[in-house]
């Protein structure tokens, strides 16, 4: 339907008025449980026969990423290659959600009834997903909830240290800051290159950094402005060789990347679904390793808290919007259907060709590695010379590509960020270039 500036004016809803429209969403067919079940039936239907196809060596556009994306609903050609600050729900997820919200505008009790029984179900799956156990997912409403629950969840006294690198975003940050000016805490910023050259550099930036009073480290696992995927598992044996724990930032992390939590060997993670994996904003994940629940107070809490023995204890938050969490599920099924394997493997593909294009074009320096195993969907970088906001603004208006600008001037992290999911092209990796090597060229 197209937008209608009317709306406010006339109460109304594209012409229908409020009376109708309600009638619409709870009779329509179009709305109906049993149609919005048959859509998402169809969805699981034509994955499972292109997996049954294309075994593994699916061509870079061809059949199978193409049908892939026809499950998304973008409008107008828009190419979304910011799903770094906001993604999209595929349909399945989008379906289940009115279905869910439909529940409560027809039928509060079964809402009430029966939706929290299906949300342990989300607990065991999002554990699945992410290679934990159901007694260490909490399901949040975002990365930053996370991070905050972590941080003010530990028992820090004045002195105590933690370290974070110059590279954390906001939602990491402040959380720290605020326990510094509270409890006198120390924040030390760990710097690396930019981009690291190694694995190896990382890890012994943060060793080097490490005293006897720090009590943990502090870091994203998908750095927002330069794209690298930080080495968890290696920066936590080290940490743990020394006492020390490890909070990882992963906002980006899911559905971006082949997650296993034991592997990573972490003690807290932090998610928000909604940029990668197609959930609604709203709702995040935090995963607390089983070993170190003991340490952690919950942050917010109401009554049975104290019962829980395990993350539960973490997730007593009040009534919550259950229908996000049940697209939450759905948006795992989706990725489940296509496979973790398989997204990651085409996410960093795209990343892979585009980077290597980049390096190709004059005065372009890449700010993520070029390694797969130290970057993944994120790729930023600079070009001298040329304004970036133009860049932004050019491939907007010529292709309806979407990107950003990140990163600091003074810091020189400034530049552009280009994200790459599984819904997006080789061939729009290749308008993106065409417009940037043609400002190159005009020195725009
Ligand atoms: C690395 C990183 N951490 C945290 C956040 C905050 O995410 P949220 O607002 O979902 O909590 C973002 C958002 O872009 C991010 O990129």
């Amino acid at each position: 339907m197209a937008y209608n500036p009317d709306i406010k004016k006339n109460n109304n809803f594209n012409g229908l008025s409020r009376r109708d429209f309600v009638r619409y969403l709870i009779g329509g067919s179009a709305f109906s449980v049993a149609s919005l079940n048959k859509l998402n039936a169809a969805v699981y239907q034509s994955i499972l026969s292109l997996n049954q196809k294309y075994i593994k060596d699916e061509a870079p556009d061809g059949l199978y990423w193409q049908a892939i994306r026809k499950h998304f609903l973008f409008k107008d050609g828009l190419i979304m290659m910011n799903n770094g600050t906001l993604g999209p729900m595929p349909k399945p997820v989008f379906n289940t959600l009115i279905k869910c919200f439909k529940l409560q505008v027809t039928n509060p009790y079964k809402c009430y009834s029966f939706i929290p029984r299906k949300k342990e179900e989300i607990r065991y799956k999002l554990a699945e997903f992410i290679g934990a156990t159901p007694e260490e997912v909490v399901i949040t409403r975002n990365t930053t909830e996370g991070m905050n629950f972590v941080a003010n969840g530990l028992d820090l006294k004045e002195g105590d240290e933690v370290l974070l690198s110059t590279l954390e975003h906001p939602g990491g940050i402040q959380t720290w800051k605020l326990k510094e000016r509270r409890f006198g805490i120390k924040i030390k910023e760990v710097p690396f290159g930019l981009p690291p050259k190694s694995v190896k550099e990382i890890v012994d930036a943060f060793e080097k950094a490490i005293t006897p009073r720090t009590k943990i480290i502090s870091i994203s696992h998908t750095i927002y402005i330069t794209g690298l995927i930080t080495p968890l598992k290696e920066l936590s044996q080290m940490a743990h060789a020394k006492g020390v724990l490890v909070l990882a930032d992963s906002a980006h992390g899911l559905g971006m990347l082949n997650l296993n939590m034991k592997e990573l060997g972490i003690d807290f993670w932090a998610s928000s679904p909604y940029k990668w994996l197609g959930a609604p904003t709203g709702v995040g994940v935090l995963y607390i390793r089983r070993e170190v629940q003991d340490k952690l107070w919950p942050t917010i809490v109401t009554g049975g808290w104290d019962r829980y023995k395990d993350s539960r204890k973490f997730e007593t938050l009040g009534q919550r919007a259950d229908a996000l969490i049940i697209a939450l599920g759905e948006a795992l099924d989706f990725q489940k259907a296509i496979g973790k394997e398989r997204i990651e493997r085409r996410i960093k593909a795209l990343a892979g060709y585009l980077k290597k294009e980049l390096k190709k074009i004059p005065g372009v320096k890449l700010h993520t590695p070029e390694d797969p195993y130290l970057s993944g969907g994120l790729t930023a970088f600079s070009v001298e010379g040329v304004d970036h906001k133009k860049i932004v603004n050019y491939v907007r208006e010529k292709y309806n590509i979407v990107i950003r600008t990140v990163g600091s001037k003074e810091k020189g992290t400034y530049g552009l960020r280009v994200s790459t999911p599984l819904y997006v092209s080789f061939k729009e990796v290749d308008l993106f270039l065409e417009g940037l090597r043609h400002l190159v060229a005009h020195k725009v």
